[in-house]
């Protein structure tokens, strides 16, 4: 176990060194390579207790960044009626459109999720995010990536909808980003095990539903036990029914 405090939380671009994550052409190749299917973080089985939670079945759900994920095939499964899945790898896009042709639920579109002014305003119910905000995160204008790719998110979110983030992104290198006024999000943070983690104590499934306490600036406590120090953090970031408060300037309140 490792106390909150501990440096090694502090996780964000160490796999970024490695490998070109934020680069489209990096992942065309990936999926060139890998013709099966992947799922990156979590799978559905662990994720579903969350996603039943806030994510309705009857919403439209976009799914950013889908990959060759089985995750959006799952969720149709389990009663999801519509998810647009959208990748910036025409590759991953043309094969997951090829294998699931015959699920009307499903639906796929190339696109970068820094501009999706395909769709209008307030358009899905859902936004769902695996590893795409963490993947442009490593890119090299990360901080404008991040900040396009939420704008767009907040936009598409009807009033009362959520941006479900899930990602190795512990509150000190995702909060500066997410808790910002002009998104107009009220966020709650969850934390999952890895999977296979096998810790003396493996958090139930009831306890990893309850939301963590954040200090008054989004962070975790310090003196927060966490389980798994390789865990994944969901946020559930839902967006306000009033439109935000933002006084002059849209970024106007925020710390970036
Ligand atoms: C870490 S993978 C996660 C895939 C999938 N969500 C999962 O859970 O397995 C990141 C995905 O984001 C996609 N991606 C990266 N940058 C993107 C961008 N700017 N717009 C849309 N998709 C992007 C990649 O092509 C890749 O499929």
């Amino acid at each position: 176990m490792n106390n909150y405090n501990n440096t090694t939380m502090f996780r964000d671009v160490s796999s970024c060194n490695t490998y070109d994550y934020g680069n489209s052409l990096y992942w065309d190749a990936r999926y060139i390579q890998e013709s099966g299917s992947f799922d990156w973080y979590q799978r559905y089985s662990a994720l579903r207790p969350f996603v039943r939670r806030f994510v309705p079945t009857s919403s439209r759900v976009l799914m950013v960044g889908c990959g060759n994920a089985v995750i959006s095939e799952d969720m149709v499964k389990d009663g999801y009626e519509e998810i647009m899945n959208v990748d910036i790898s025409t590759v991953a896009i043309d094969m997951m459109r090829g294998k699931h042709a015959h699920i009307p639920q499903l639906k796929y579109m190339q696109m970068d999720v820094r501009d999706m002014s395909f769709f209008q305003d307030d358009s899905f119910g859902s936004v769902i995010d695996k590893g795409t905000l963490d993947s442009l995160m490593c890119g090299t204008e990360a901080i404008i990536s991040a900040s396009r790719m939420l704008g767009e998110v907040s936009r598409l979110l009807k009033p009362g909808g959520v941006y479900m983030l899930i990602t190795y992104g512990d509150p000190h290198v995702r909060m500066p980003y997410i808790n910002r006024s002009v998104y107009n999000w009220k966020i709650e943070l969850y934390i999952i095990p890895r999977p296979g983690f096998e810790g003396s104590a493996v958090a139930s499934i009831k306890s990893c539903l309850e939301p963590i306490p954040l200090s008054e600036d989004g962070l975790i406590p310090p003196d927060f036990v966490l389980q798994d120090p390789d865990c994944h953090f969901i946020y559930i970031c839902r967006k306000n029914e009033e439109p935000a408060n933002i006084a002059s300037h849209p970024l106007a309140g925020d710390k970036l």
